[in-house]
């Protein structure tokens, strides 16, 4: 265990260390396309060094995010209010031939939660729906409360997991995109479970893939 926290540490001091160089080749990366702006063969080269450099950055971005403790601000807010702020924003941000349902039963549901974080993690599981209906389809958001817990699920009719998928999706590094990173769900179970809750992705009958969200209506607590 000690030389787990001890590899802890180094990755994080690295990926710290990392962050300034990334910085400086992005500056003068711009600077320089702005001088290549009458020669387009190596313009394009400084746009490939600047994607390659964006891809990296955020890389280490959502390692760091995955990485150090979870700080939750919390404060007793209408989750409801949440939720449809939440699909209001990501229905506006895209505007792909996919629909949003969004079933909400009880009419105001306060408990303390990180807001911030728990937009992130709700527009986390949104977008990986999205992501797996390339051809487009439905999502649908429902909000219930079942005993002690607000109870959140998102289907999609997306292609599934696959069960020796659904294994390893929770492992940082997982991916089955192009160009993605495959933290998304690692950094979504850190934040639902920050707030004592529990996240599961299943089997959405036949078709699709379903993430269930179970948040105690007595709030998280600080801490990861
Ligand atoms: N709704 C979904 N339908 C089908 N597969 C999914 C769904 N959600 C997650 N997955 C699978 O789990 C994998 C890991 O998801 P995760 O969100 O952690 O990473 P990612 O989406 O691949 O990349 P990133 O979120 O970092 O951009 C995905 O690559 C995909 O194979
Ligand atoms: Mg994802």
């Amino acid at each position: 265990m000690p030389f787990l926290i001890e590899l802890g540490k180094l990755v994080n001091k690295l990926v710290h260390d990392v962050r300034n160089p990334i910085g400086a080749i992005k500056g003068f990366t711009t600077l320089l396309q702005k001088d290549l702006e009458d020669q387009p063969k190596l313009h394009s080269m400084a746009d490939n060094i600047l994607m390659a450099t964006e891809s990296l950055e955020s890389l280490v971005t959502r390692v760091l995010e995955y990485s150090r403790p979870l700080k939750l601000t919390l404060t007793n807010v209408d989750f409801v209010l949440l939720i449809k702020q939440v699909c209001k924003e990501y229905s506006e941000k895209n505007d792909e031939n996919w629909a949003l349902k969004v079933e909400i039963k009880p009419e105001t549901l306060v408990f303390p939660f990180d807001m911030i974080r728990m937009k992130d993690a709700l527009h986390h599981l949104l977008q990986n729906a999205v992501e797996s209906m390339p051809e487009g389809g439905n999502i649908t958001l429902a909000l219930e409360v079942e005993g002690d817990y607000a109870v959140i699920r998102i289907e999609d009719q997306g292609a599934g997991i696959s069960e020796e998928d659904l294994e390893q999706i929770w492992t940082p590094f997982f991916t089955t995109k192009r160009n993605a990173k495959g933290f998304g769900l690692p950094i979504t179970k850190k934040i639902i479970k920050g707030h004592q809750g529990e996240l599961e992705l299943e089997k959405n009958g036949t078709q699709g893939t379903r993430a269930i969200v179970k948040l105690p209506l007595t709030g998280g607590k600080d801490g990861s």
